[in-house]
């Protein structure tokens, strides 16, 4: 299973913040937002990810993570810099995909919870079709929302409809098989002029080949498009690391966890950043 962030996009929404700044690179709380769906990611123990993002900002995020070895992972990068939307990944992520099936993550979507790791570990294992995820919120209007007929199975998706048939929007997180190139490249644009990955959806739908899991009110799923939902993410990781003591999609402490990287290289990369304390709770792992 190959992994896929999408971090593309002029983040309008967050200007003056974004003039300058990928949005992906804004700090939600302690740590540079696309953190958190790549910890998503190799919590699904997905090794091979692909960064999508703008011809301006991919050295930035080349400077961040390198080819991916301090993570025991393999990172590449590719451009996309019209914004045609979020099928397109499959597109230009094409070669890269190869005969695999495929993991695409929004580079905005924070996702924390107990059994998320389950979750995650049941779904990388997809055999056919698509999973993605159905998830409560009170703004469906600003996703693509799904409806499920009394049985609990899907039976319609539609992209930030005006008037919402339920309350569940689908979260930036799909697991496909390899016919999602395909799929992809044979979209039409939407009336908004982008390859809606709803459209992907739609078609999987379609061939009854679509899983659609509803997530439990128990797992947070966190909003990352204004500033005021950025302070509010950012609130809630401060909270619960404050509480805990322990860290909220920490990439390091989860490449250490799932053994992409030993106990050397932790405290190697803690060294550097032992000033923080973030650098000071890596350091603090290896003597659990
Ligand atoms: C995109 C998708 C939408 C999905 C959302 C999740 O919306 O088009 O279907 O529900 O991500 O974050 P956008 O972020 O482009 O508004």
């Amino acid at each position: 299973m190959k992994g896929i962030i999408l971090a593309g996009g002029k983040g309008t929404r967050l200007y003056p913040m974004t003039q300058v700044v990928s949005k992906q690179l804004l700090n939600v709380y302690d740590k540079p937002l696309i953190y958190y769906p790549l910890s998503t990611l190799l919590l699904a123990d997905i090794k091979d990810i692909l960064i999508i993002t703008t011809s301006t900002d991919v050295d930035n995020y080349k400077k961040l993570f390198g080819n991916g070895e301090n993570l025991g992972i393999k990172m590449s990068y590719k451009v996309q810099d019209e914004p045609n939307g979020i099928a397109e990944a499959f597109v230009i992520g094409e070669d890269f995909i190869g005969d695999d099936n495929v993991c695409l993550i929004l580079g905005d979507n924070v996702f924390y919870g107990g059994d998320f790791v389950n979750i995650l570990q049941e779904a990388k294992n997809i055999k056919e079709g698509g999973i993605i995820f159905a998830y409560p919120v009170a703004n469906p209007e600003s996703f693509g929302v799904v409806e499920f007929d009394e049985t609990g199975k899907a039976i319609s998706i539609e992209e930030k409809p005006k008037i919402p048939k339920s309350k569940f929007a689908v979260p930036g997180l799909y697991f496909y098989d390899n016919e999602v190139i395909n799929i992809a490249k044979n979209l039409k644009k939407s009336a908004r002029g982008e390859y809606e990955i709803t459209d992907v959806n739609l078609e999987y739908l379609r061939q009854g080949k679509l899983n659609v899991k509803q997530l439990s009110r128990g797992l947070a799923w966190l909003d990352t498009g204004t500033p005021e939902s950025i302070l509010k993410a950012s609130e809630f990781v401060y909270t619960i690391q404050a509480r805990q003591g322990q860290y909220i999609s920490c990439i390091e402490e989860i490449a250490w966890r799932r053994g992409f990287i030993d106990n050397k290289k932790l405290i190697e990369i803690g060294n550097k950043l032992k000033m923080t304390d973030y650098g000071k709770y890596i350091l603090s792992l290896v003597g659990e």
